[in-house]
């Protein structure tokens, strides 16, 4: 990016601030003519990148991603219409989801539910947000089940659009989830659509979590609560509003046992697990466990990616003793997974 242009004056500056609403870059490919421009948020200042009246181009949004910008500030108008756009596009791909290339749709697929998820994430109580999240990740799972061989690929091509993990995160635990699944033939097809849709939806609840808080290295003890709490959130805002069973809410609820556990086995906690014979299923412990490997092996704004070695290390210890049939499925699966 060139040099940036500063806003001249203070009280324009200050008329921006009350005006301008944030989205995420990659929401800028559902843009068409702006008529307004586009700013971005940089040490209290707003300047402007892309002028009015023209189209963000791939050019400029992958150098806005490269630069590590994660949201753009836009006119309500121009916001309007590219969420609307979004939507369109998304209901689009849903419904054809099956006709034509399998990698092109399927792949376009996930960019759109995923940008959509952050709208989901601004908005956690608008049901016609969540029920579209909820019906096209559904048909996705379908269409994912019968294309299993695609699956590495399909996971591979959205770890490249480099989103912020609280939008890649959910989708590619359970894409590993759900490969790994199909690998190990103990579930009918109904069952791998709900764990799937269990796996995708979990961190739904992180959207009560300021966005700031996210790429902090250190938190202080309440910020703590609140990300440990993300579960429970997570079960609240679905229960009731989402055709999914209790059974897989639960899973939902505590998608975070497994850490709690690691603690007690560390003797670094002293709290006892809630609900433990409903937890501790083969179902909960993959679905916990996929979304342990994906987050340890990918990079945090504040520290590198671990190797899958480091990963499988701390799993075992997770749940070799309760599941060593599938622990040794799984070390064989993530190996062939990442061609190691
Ligand atoms: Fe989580």
């Amino acid at each position: 990016m060139g040099a940036l242009k500063e806003i001249p004056s203070y009280i324009e500056h200050h008329r921006l601030a009350l005006k301008l609403k944030p989205i995420l870059v990659g929401e800028l490919y559902l843009a068409r003519k702006l008529k307004f421009p586009v700013f971005i948020f940089r040490n209290g200042i707003f300047y402007p990148v892309i002028s009015e009246g023209t189209f963000p181009t791939k050019d400029i949004i992958t150098t806005l991603i490269r630069n590590s910008y994660r949201e753009v500030y836009l006119y309500p108008e121009d916001i309007s219409e590219i969420k609307a756009n979004l939507e369109n596009a998304l209901i689009k791909i849903t419904r054809s989801l099956s006709v034509g290339d399998p990698l092109e749709n399927g792949t376009k697929d996930l960019k759109l539910l995923s940008l959509n998820l952050a709208g989901v994430y601004q908005n956690p109580h608008n049901d016609d947000l969540l029920m579209l999240q909820f019906q096209s990740s559904q048909n996705l799972s379908k269409f994912l089940i019968e294309n299993k061989k695609f699956l590495p690929y399909y996971y591979h091509s959205l770890t490249k659009e480099n989103f912020h993990f609280t939008l890649s995160q959910p989708m590619l635990s359970s894409l590993m989830l759900l490969s790994f699944l199909n690998t190990i033939h103990a579930f009918h097809e109904k069952e791998l659509e709900n764990l799937f849709m269990a796996s995708y939806l979990k961190d739904i609840g992180m959207s009560l979590i300021p966005d700031e808080k996210y790429d902090q290295k250190v938190l202080n003890e309440r910020d703590k609560q609140l990300f440990s709490n993300h579960a429970d959130y997570s079960f609240d805002l679905l229960e009731g509003r989402i055709p999914l069973s209790k059974n897989y809410l639960t899973i939902i609820k505590h998608h975070h046992f497994l850490n709690d556990k690691l603690l007690l086995l560390l003797g670094k906690e002293q709290k006892k697990l809630q609900d433990k014979d409903t937890v501790l299923g083969i179902e909960s412990t993959l679905v916990a466990v996929f979304d342990i490997v994906v987050a340890m092996t990918s990079p945090r704004p504040y520290r590198k990616s671990q190797s899958l070695y480091q990963a499988l290390e701390i799993i075992k210890r997770m749940m070799a003793d309760d599941y060593p049939q599938e622990f040794r499925a799984l070390v064989v699966f993530l190996k062939q997974f990442f061609k190691i």
